[in-house]
């Protein structure tokens, strides 16, 4: 059974766009692939976190993973910092990647741009420790959103720069980008990546909003003045997101949907949007209630990383064998 690893960063509530780009697909390899799925909580401090919200945020996270459809007795679901050969890997890994490759991430290449002020020398080598996560456990295949992508490259050339000066050591991954969905767009201003760090939250659908407000969200979402449900990303970018999320939690084709609104209005076309988004999210919302108050996660926690750690704990010996730092 080939491998596949992934995990997400709770550095805010989880998102709809987390769901269709990313959770959901886990859900859907986990009956085909060993599955391991993480909550990257090392990541989340690469900016500061209120540490009583970021507590809340990391438990809420693994319950939505449970409630998501992740199935503990499929799917290995663990806490990135319970592992601590993650962050151990990671220091041996960013001394076989260069400056110049950091420089090159988009997401840091970003925030720069942004003039964002303390940027941490953790946000800048974060793409590393990623590394670190994924090629620790030798996975095939690494299920991520658009933006992800850039990372999981840069882990496969880390790998094969530390395969060619020490020998076949990795396995080498590969990203799994879903083929609609790998990008959900911000619904106030569709020309940016709907992100649970962004400060207007109109723009972002949680995946625990109270139904009310995520269907207000969809209903005011910025559109266009085409009157004409079609996808065009460059002349209709917020009814090309709309059509995108609907296709992603329906499976229906976007040009089957496209056809059935012919002549119908922009506001009809909302409402049907946000039904279906509030089906999504009341069956999600309905399950991580049940699992919270059932009180299995630690447990779901402890027993993945139980599993994992032998993993892990094997792979950094040979890597540490490998390149001297050994000495019995
Ligand atoms: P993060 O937390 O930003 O995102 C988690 C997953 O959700 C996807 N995603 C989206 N997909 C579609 N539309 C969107 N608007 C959207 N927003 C987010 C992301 O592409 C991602 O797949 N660095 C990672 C976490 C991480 C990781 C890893 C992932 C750490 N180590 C190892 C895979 C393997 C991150 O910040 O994802």
């Amino acid at each position: 059974m080939k491998r596949m690893l992934s995990g997400i960063k709770p550095s805010g509530q989880l998102t709809l766009g987390n769901y269709i780009g990313a959770l959901r697909n886990f859900v859907n390899y986990q009956d085909e692939y060993e599955m391991f799925v993480f909550i990257a909580n090392l990541h989340c401090i690469t900016v500061y976190q209120d540490p009583q919200e970021l507590r809340t945020n990391l438990r809420d996270a693994a319950t939505l993973y449970l409630a998501c459809g992740l199935d503990p007795k499929k799917a290995t679901i663990f806490l990135q910092s319970d592992i601590k050969e993650h962050a151990q890997l990671g220091f041996i890994l960013a001394c076989n990647s260069y400056q110049g490759e950091l420089n090159r991430m988009t997401q840091y290449k970003e925030k720069i741009a942004k003039k964002e002020k303390s940027i941490t020398v953790g946000l800048y080598t974060y793409p590393v420790l990623m590394a670190s996560d994924i090629i620790i456990y030798d996975c095939d295949f690494v299920p991520v959103g658009e933006d992800q992508k850039q990372h999981v490259e840069l882990a496969r050339d880390i790998a094969e720069r530390f395969n060619n000066n020490y020998g076949q050591t990795f396995n080498i991954p590969q990203p799994l980008i879903p083929q609609v969905g790998a990008r959900i767009m911000d619904l106030v201003d569709p020309t940016k990546k709907m992100s649970k760090s962004d400060d207007n939250a109109k723009g972002c659908i949680y995946l625990l909003d109270d139904l009310k407000i995520a269907r207000k969200k969809i209903m005011s979402a910025v559109t266009d003045n085409e009157a004409n449900v079609h996808y065009d990303k460059t002349k209709q970018p917020g009814i090309s997101n709309l059509l995108t999320i609907m296709s992603s939690l329906t499976t229906e084709p976007i040009a089957s949907i496209e056809a059935r609104y012919q002549g119908i209005g922009y506001g009809t076309f909302k409402k049907e949007v946000a039904d279906v988004v509030c089906v999504t999210l009341a069956s999600i919302q309905d399950r991580y209630h049940q699992i919270k108050a059932s009180d299995i996660l630690d447990q779901v926690l402890a027993d993945g990383a139980k599993k994992v750690s032998a993993i892990a704990s094997k792979k950094l010996h040979e890597v540490q064998v490998k390149i001297g730092i050994e000495i019995k």
